[in-house]
C-alpha cells in the first residue's frame, strides 16, 4: 500500500517550535520511525511545504499516481483553507485523514474550526508523535 504523509506549514520546525505544545522531535524524526515501522508492509511517501499551492500540488500528483491514503497535518491551512478542502474532495475516494500532532479543541478558538475535515475520511489529533501512526493504522484497516 502507498501511503502519503504530507505536512503543511511550519511543521519543518517541529522539536523547536514551542516544544511545549508540539514536542522535541524533528519532523525528520518522526518521518524515520514512520518509514522504519512500516518498511516491510508500505511505500511511505513523505512531503513537507509552507506553501498551499505546494501541497494541493502534491495531493493531486498523489491521486495521479496511485496513492491509497494520505495523513494530512495541514498546520494552520486547516483552519483557514477552503482550496485545501475542494482539493482533498477533488482526490476521491482516495482517503485523506486530517492529523494534529496538538488537540486543537483544548487550544485557542480559532483552532477548533478546520476547513478540511468534512472532506476527510477521518481526524486523530492530540497524541503528539502518536496522532501519524494512529492515522497510518486507521488507513491500513480501512484498506484492508
Ligand atoms: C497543528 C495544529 C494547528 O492549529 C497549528 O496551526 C499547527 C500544528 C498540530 O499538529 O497540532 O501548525 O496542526
Amino acid at each position: 500500500m502507498k501511503i502519503l504523509v504530507l505536512n503543511g506549514p511550519n511543521l519543518n520546525l517541529l522539536g523547536q517550535r514551542e516544544p511545549g505544545i508540539y514536542g522535541r522531535t524533528g519532523l525528520e524524526e518522526i518521518l524515520e520511525s514512520l518509514r522504519r515501522r512500516y518498511a516491510d508492509r508500505l511505500e511511505l511517501q513523505t512531503f513537507q511545504s509552507n506553501h498551499e499551492g505546494a501541497l494541493i500540488d502534491r495531493l493531486q500528483q498523489a491521486h495521479r499516481e496511485g496513492v491509497e491514503g494520505v495523513v494530512l497535518n495541514a498546520g494552520a491551512y486547516t483552519h483557514t483553507s477552503i482550496a485545501l478542502h475542494d482539493a482533498i474532495r477533488s482526490v476521491a475516494p482516495m482517503p485523506v485523514v486530517e492529523v494534529h500532532l496538538s488537540n486543537v479543541h483544548a487550544r485557542e478558538p480559532f483552532r477548533h474550526t478546520s476547513m478540511i475535515a468534512a472532506a476527510c475520511r477521518g481526524v486523530i489529533g492530540g497524541f503528539g508523535a502518536d496522532s501519524y501512526r494512529l492515522a497510518i493504522e486507521a488507513l491500513l484497516a480501512a484498506h484492508d
